[in-house]
């Protein structure tokens, strides 16, 4: 993906995070994905209970989740097996929901966002044990 590319991605995509999730939407969300966590592409609970299971997912790893919107499924994973997650996305706006999201699920301290691109990480390597991405190559 070219620098432009990024900018244009960031920039449709902060404006879709900076509007809040209306109820009517959560409930969509329940009722095709499975749960209420601000998804924004088609990835199942039961596919991300399926990561979980086929990547060992547990509360020793540290996982890393690229271009994560509003924190899904990273976040998700997190609570579901205990691991520690970075999410990341370009646009802050969703990166915002998603930490106060971190915050009501009892996170703090497991759950770090960060704005960044996938073709410039700022992470040392070696720091995640596990990388998940969920409907980012759109
Ligand atoms: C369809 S959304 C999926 C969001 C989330 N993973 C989900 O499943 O709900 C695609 C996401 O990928 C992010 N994205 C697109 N290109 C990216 C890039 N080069 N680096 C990081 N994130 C990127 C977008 O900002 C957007 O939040």
């Amino acid at each position: 993906m070219s620098v432009r590319d990024e900018l244009q991605a960031r920039a449709r995509f902060e404006e879709r995070y900076g509007v809040a999730v209306s109820p009517v939407a959560s409930e969509v969300e329940r009722r095709v994905i499975g749960g209420d966590w601000g998804a924004n592409g088609y990835t199942t609970m039961a596919e991300a209970d399926a990561f979980a299971r086929g990547l060992g997912l547990s509360a020793a790893d540290h996982l890393l989740d690229i271009g994560s919107g509003r924190g899904w499924p990273g976040l998700y994973l997190a609570v579901r097996t205990g691991c520690r997650v970075v999410v990341t996305d370009l646009p802050l706006e969703g990166l915002r929901v998603a930490a106060d999201r971190a915050a009501t699920e009892g996170l703090a301290g497991r759950a770090g966002m960060v704005v960044a691109a996938a073709s410039g990480l700022p992470f040392r390597a070696g720091s995640f044990d596990v990388i998940v991405h969920t409907d980012v190559l759109c």
